[in-house]
């Protein structure tokens, strides 16, 4: 049927087999906070790309951001010295980084700090600040969108960003908030989200609420046109403004990561099945639903013990 793909997934937020539209949030060790892998000089080459192409379109902050955009900056260096000086080196007002032996200037930085630090993580890094709506998005690095603009979203608070999921208002707008409001410096939260999807690019600004039927993918081709997105997302209280950060770290693995295992892709096909209908709609998931449900029927049915 497939090729089964070589190295297992990282992370399988489908294991449970079941969809549910939770928070889904555990502590992890703040040394965790930002995660490096086999893409990362990939990723950055592709930031350093938009950036330079359309930096308008990925990176943004409102005026009274500048302090927080500060603080996030001081703490990514502080983070990336501490764990991984291979990769990013601060030496005085310069900031070398080893994918391309680049030097950055602190100096040219001074109007947007949040820009320079994403330029130095596989992140994209999200600024949330508490007011009488709730958290609002004051600030964003944001090269990897999954399907959305900044500009829809700037200034605006997470009941209204988060308008056109559906079931998000009335489930978990408020759950989300409590959590957010518990959050204490020196903590750190994290959850994952994940869709398939039929385009593996990065930087995605539109295409939610696909529903046609797309003739092109058959359960012959499905390991080669779908691809699982996830985002590991993670959330830290910066203590002097008390703003959030909220981390995006974006991982596209093809399908064929589950070929050969069976437990996976029947917990895969389980989660979709009991998916709504609107969910799956907006997730733009009805144009190979079909195809790729065969599929991971076959997969789940493989037996993979030599
Ligand atoms: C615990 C916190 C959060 C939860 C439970 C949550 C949940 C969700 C869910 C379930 C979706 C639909 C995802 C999908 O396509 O599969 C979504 C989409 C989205 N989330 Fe969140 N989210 C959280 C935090 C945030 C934060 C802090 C931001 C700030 C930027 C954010 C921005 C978005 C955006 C922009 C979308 C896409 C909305 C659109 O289609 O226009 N989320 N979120």
């Amino acid at each position: 049927m497939t090729e089964a793909h070589e190295s297992l997934p990282r992370f399988a937020p489908y294991e449970k087999g079941r969809f549910q539209l939770t928070l889904g949030i555990k502590e992890i060790p703040v040394a965790d906070w930002i995660d490096v892998d086999g893409h990362y000089a990939e990723h950055m080459a592709e930031k350093k790309r938009l950036l330079d192409a359309r930096h308008g379109e990925v990176f943004d902050g409102l005026p009274g951001s500048l302090p927080a955009q500060r603080e996030c900056l001081e703490a990514v260096l502080a983070h990336m010295s501490a764990h991984r000086p291979d990769l990013v080196a601060v030496e005085g007002g310069e900031i070398r980084t080893a994918w391309d032996g680049a030097r950055l200037l602190r100096s040219a930085f001074e109007a947007a700090p949040l820009d320079l630090a994403g330029r130095l993580v596989q992140e994209d890094l999200c600024l949330m600040q508490p007011s009488d709506e709730g958290h609002r998005l004051i600030a964003a690095s944001l090269c990897f969108p999954a399907r959305w603009r900044l500009a829809d979203k700037l200034g605006r608070p997470m009941s209204a960003i988060h308008d056109p999921v559906p079931g998000f208002n009335d489930k978990l707008n408020r759950p989300v908030e409590r959590f957010f409001g518990g959050i204490a410096e020196g903590q750190l939260y994290m959850r994952l989200n994940w869709s398939v999807i039929d385009d593996p690019t990065l930087f995605q600004a539109t295409g939610h609420g696909r529903r046609e039927r797309d003739p092109s993918i058959t359960p012959q081709n499905v390991s080669e046109r779908l691809h699982i997105r996830i985002e590991r997302q993670t959330f830290r209280r910066l203590s002097g403004t008390g703003v959030l950060v909220f981390g995006i770290k974006t991982i596209v693995d093809p399908i064929a990561v589950v070929a050969n295992r069976p437990g996976l892709a029947a917990a895969m096909l389980g989660s979709l099945r009991t998916m709504p209908s609107d969910m799956q709609g907006y997730k733009s998931m009805a144009p190979f639903v079909d195809p790729l449900e065969t599929w991971l029927s076959q997969a789940a049915e493989t037996d993979s013990r030599p």
